[in-house]
């Protein structure tokens, strides 16, 4: 019975390639729905950011981020010479200011300009000085705006409708968030006036979303990129788009003017319908539990803020096994039954600990978590003992268990939960990067690439795919079965460095150029 239960629900993970070739589709689908009209939940937000730097852009700036693991503020300078200096100060946001009223939200974030200020950056801008053909060209600073303010870059990373580079309303909020009086309100404004309540010479001159972020900050390193990602507490992705096909945006002089716009895509909002994504009860359960139930139904598949949620329930349901518990002698703690009890990291941290020294994943073709059925701990090498004694130890510490209630066996079983959860997690991630190759007319579904271009740059930042073991190799991995083998030697996935704050920093450059 034991082995039918787990057999049933590793069935329930799986992928097959049909699987994610019928995801990439209705991807392509959504994409297209997206961009053609307003109001769909998988946004297709044009930015009104209309090329990518080149590494030779200059200035200093101040930048702002909300919506990551922490609220940032950072002085960049950038030195136009692909590099940059940046200073920054983190600060926590609670649950009572992330569900509180907007004003006091925002509130906030203008404190901690003004601590950071104070504290930490020089605050002095500089003016910038190449003259480049392209958006990013850098005016003098103080031709542009008489009064020295200190111009900044505002990183918000929840879903905006953009009018122009400084203006845009929330759509909705995501990952946790939900300040009342702020859905509907143009995000630029709310935080422009939370400085003027503090009488900051501080002036919010572009917003930017962390995908965007992640996009500007690698072509400013690496000379060009094509789409940033963000696997982290959330998921979402923004790619260089020709505006002819962003048709909502009819005959605006946006439009009009053709050449190629950045749209931040929402990709978390992808399938809410869950008519192609592989939903389970585990699943499910999440989902009815969360805060914006039947939305955002891609990113509560993949980003880290789900994933040990997923993970905990999955243990629920073998604790309470029939006939018999199939965990910890059928004990929970305080963490187990908390909801977001089990944060992903000791998801990671488990992984972490069976990779360790083991050959990686990478050219494996087997899903590596297929390889310790946790019915086989018989079978296992003393090696691979001495790594689940070490697993046992962080499920005791972290999850709060008696010692006496975990055994080797559920160690492995904890462990091939972890990694049947961030394997689906990274296959479909894999489906998301893929439709934007095909979508871009770099890749065709199926196999092959149709570009000259040598390499197609992809900057990605987040929790997940810096520090969860393999993810960006099990997110290949799938690239891998969509679009070819090719995606070795054609894709560059690299780290996109400090995307809020060089991103932020961009942005607010090219705002200034346009005058605003
Ligand atoms: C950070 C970026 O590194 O990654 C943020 O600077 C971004 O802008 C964040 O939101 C996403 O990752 P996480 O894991 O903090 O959600
Ligand atoms: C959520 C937000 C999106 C952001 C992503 C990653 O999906 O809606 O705007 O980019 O998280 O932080």
């Amino acid at each position: 019975v034991a082995r039918r239960i787990l057999d049933d629900i590793e069935a329930q993970f799986r992928l097959s390639k049909d699987d994610l070739v019928r995801i990439t589709t209705q991807f392509l689908e959504d994409f297209a729905l997206g961009l053609s009209e307003y109001n769909h939940p998988m946004a297709m937000i044009p930015t009104f950011v209309t090329g990518v730097p080149n590494g030779s852009e200059t200035g200093t700036f101040l930048a702002l981020d909300l919506g990551g693991t922490n609220l940032r503020v950072c002085e960049v300078e950038l030195l136009g010479n692909h590099e940059f200096v940046l200073r920054q100060q983190k600060y926590k946001v609670s649950e009572a200011l992330k569900t509180g009223e907007a004003t006091t939200l925002f509130d906030y974030l203008a404190d901690s300009v003004d601590a950071f200020l104070t504290e930490f950056a020089s605050a002095v801008p500089s003016s910038p000085t190449t003259e480049q053909p392209n958006p990013f060209a850098s005016p003098s600073l103080t031709e542009l705006s008489p009064e020295p303010a200190v111009p900044l870059g505002l990183t918000f990373s929840f879903p905006v409708e953009q009018t122009a580079l400084n203006k845009g309303k929330i759509l909705t909020w995501t990952k946790g968030f939900a300040a009342k009086n702020a859905v509907g309100h143009d995000v630029v404004q709310l935080l422009q006036d939370a400085f003027n309540r503090k009488h900051l010479h501080v002036r919010c001159v572009a917003l930017v979303n962390d995908t965007v972020g992640a996009l500007l900050s690698r072509a400013y390193t690496s000379g060009g990129c094509l789409l940033g990602n963000i696997f982290g507490t959330g998921t979402n992705g923004a790619y260089v788009e020709r505006v002819e096909n962003i048709k909502k945006l009819g005959d605006s002089p946006a439009r009009q003017n053709g050449g190629y716009m950045i749209v931040n895509t929402e990709w978390g909002a992808f399938n809410n319908t869950r008519t192609v994504l592989p939903t389970t009860p585990f699943d499910n359960k999440v989902d009815r539990e969360s805060i914006n139930p039947r939305l955002q139904a891609y990113e509560k598949f993949i980003s880290g803020m789900y994933l040990g949620e997923i993970t905990r329930n999955i243990l629920l349901s073998l604790i309470d096994a029939a006939p018999k518990p199939l965990l910890f002698n059928g004990r929970s703690s305080q963490q187990l039954n908390a909801h977001y009890g089990l944060d992903t990291a000791i998801m990671s941290e488990v992984e972490e600990a069976w990779e360790t020294g083991r050959v990686p994943i990478v050219p494996v073709t087997v899903p590596d978590w297929q390889s310790a059925h946790f019915t086989d701990v018989d079978k296992l090498s003393p090696d691979d003992i001495a790594r689940l004694e070490r697993i046992r130890g962080i499920i005791i510490q972290r999850l709060g268990l008696d010692p006496a209630d975990v055994s080797i066996r559920d160690a492995a079983i904890v462990r091939w939960a972890s990694s049947l959860v961030a394997n689906r997690a990274a296959r479909l991630s894999g489906c998301a990067v893929a439709a934007v190759l095909v979508q871009t007319g770099r890749a065709k579904l199926g196999g092959g690439f149709a570009t000259d271009e040598e390499k197609l740059i992809v900057g990605v930042d987040g929790s997940l795919i810096q520090h969860y073991p393999n993810f960006n190799a099990r997110l290949r991995e799938s690239l891998r079965e969509l679009v070819g083998e090719e995606v070795e030697k054609k894709v560059d996935i690299g780290l996109a460095k400090d995307g809020s704050g060089v991103g932020a920093a961009l942005c607010a450059l090219q705002a200034i150029k346009q005058g605003h």
